[in-house]
């Protein structure tokens, strides 16, 4: 946007967080707060932008994308003296100057666009977004005369009747970078927290003659801002709330939405049913008809149409074709592959295999750097020894073969389509196709042992 300057103020510690880290660091809803405040002041396209940083400034300013000025507020004398700093970055700056806080990450872009337009159309010095709330508390106040904005008073100076106003002040504005500039110069620090508010602006603006429009906020909720560990829970159920609703709108059920957690990345297709107690994180996406019972962890991975999760898995950086059954209590480590119509059943893990097509691991089972090809039965407790202390092996399992229960396959090592393992076998080579590999010691039977071995003993 042309004419458009931006200042986020990030530079306090966020004492009611009692956190050794900066608030603005804080993940919400897995990234940092301020990222999304960022990203928001960011799609306006504004000519430049300033972030005002102090508490860890270097933490903050690693997260900066390029561009984005960082403007260093070596003491945090309060927000009226953070905005001259940025202002000092932004030198030479002339129009209009959105300033929003880093702590309000749920202003969408599109609520900062209305807020441009609303202070142009009204030729404002200053146009403050304002939000009409139940609970105000801790929040500036929006004192009104006659319908008209006279001042904002912060919670510890507002007087009694003050204190039962519920506009507030959202902490974001857009300002005349003029007036501004002309205001911040008689800020003084008189007040309850003996610190310099940008708040006070308003009050010397009009003393000036100059106009002070404001502009409620439609939905409350996006004012929020976090300055305790019981808003930053808000916010994330919040912003989940938002996912969630999204993704039902578009034919995905949720059964029960305030329990289940999903990045904003992740793309889920109709027909999809998720039960309570998943958590969808990253650039996952799902097809289709899936069902996610209760209790799954899914992160980075793609999963197919019609693909059955039965609950309480772990699957990671993995793929998953088309109405393969997974679980229960399955873990997909990255790199995992699990063909079409495959199953991997409880407790087996899986760790860079692949699972071709129809082929099964039900149970109880280890397959680390695995190729396994399609209708292989991998029978219950089959595990591979891919690790010998110092480097890792690949097993390779040709198509259709079956593998007996509770067998070891010491990698590296091939076995050849259509192949029979015995139950119980180590496979130490190589088994070639359609053969039979045994590997069990013969079975002795001594004739009445163990009750002459009873009675020796009870002498
Ligand atoms: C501020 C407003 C209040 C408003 C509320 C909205 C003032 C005086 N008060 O109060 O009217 O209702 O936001 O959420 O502005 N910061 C700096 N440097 C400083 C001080 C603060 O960069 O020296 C940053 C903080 O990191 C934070 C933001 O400014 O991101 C707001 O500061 P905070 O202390 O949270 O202000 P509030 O008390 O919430
Ligand atoms: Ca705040």
């Amino acid at each position: 946007m042309k004419g458009l300057y931006c200042i986020v103020l990030a530079a306090g510690l966020g004492t009611r967080m009692k956190s050794g880290l900066a608030k603005v660091l804080h993940p919400l809803a897995g990234r940092p707060m301020l990222m999304h405040t960022l990203e928001n002041v960011l799609a306006l396209k504004p000519e430049k932008t300033a972030v005002v940083i102090g508490h860890q400034a270097e933490k903050v300013k690693e997260l900066l994308p390029r561009g984005v000025a960082p403007a260093l507020q070596k003491e945090q004398k309060g927000t009226a003296h953070a905005a001259g700093v940025g202002l000092d970055v932004l030198r030479g700056a002339d129009g209009v100057l959105l300033l929003v806080s880093g702590d309000t990450p749920l202003l969408g872009a599109q609520t900062l666009k209305g807020l441009i337009a609303c202070h142009k159309r009204k030729k404002a010095d200053i146009t403050i977004l304002t939000a009409l709330i139940d609970e105000p508390f801790g929040y500036g106040r929006i004192v009104r005369e006659d319908g008209k904005i006279k001042k904002i008073v912060e919670q510890k100076d507002a007087s009694p009747s003050e204190l039962k106003l519920k506009e507030i002040n959202s902490g974001t504005y857009c300002f005349n970078i003029k007036s501004l500039k002309q205001a911040l110069r008689h800020v003084r620090s008189a007040n309850a927290q003996g610190e310099f508010y940008l708040t006070d602006v308003v009050e010397i603006v009009k003393r000036k003659g100059g106009k002070v429009a404001g502009m409620p906020v439609e939905e409350p909720m996006s004012a929020l801002g976090i300055n305790s560990r019981a808003e930053l829970a808000a916010a994330e159920g919040e912003i989940r709330a938002r996912i969630n609703r999204r993704l039902m709108a578009s034919g995905v059920t949720i059964i029960d939405p305030e329990n289940t957690y999903i990045s904003a990345e992740a793309k889920i297709a109709p027909d999809t049913i998720i039960h309570p107690g998943n958590t969808i994180d990253g650039r996952t996406e799902i097809g289709g008809g899936c069902i996610l019972m209760p209790g799954n962890i899914i992160s980075g991975s793609a999963l197919g149409a019609g693909v059955i999760a039965k609950g309480y898995s772990v699957i990671e950086d993995s793929k998953i074709a088309d109405k393969a059954q997974i679980g229960p209590f399955a873990h997909l480590r990255p790199g995992s592959v699990v063909g079409a119509d495959a199953r991997v059943g409880n407790f087996v893990e899986l760790k860079k295999a692949s699972l071709g097509e129809g082929s099964k691991a039900s149970h109880l089972s280890y397959l680390g750097d695995a190729l396994v090809g399609r209708n292989v039965n991998i029978g219950a407790g089959t595990i591979t020894c891919n690790y010998d202390g110092f480097s890792k092996f690949r097993t390779v399992i040709g198509d259709d073969v079956f593998v007996g229960s509770d067998s070891q396959f010491i990698a590296p090592v091939t076995v050849g389509k259509g192949a029979l393992i015995a139950a119980g076998s180590t496979i130490t080579k190589d088994v070639p196709q359609d053969a039979l590999a045994l590997s069990r010691t013969p079975q002795v039977n001594k004739e009445n042992w163990a009750k002459e071995n009873r009675s020796r003993k009870k002498k």
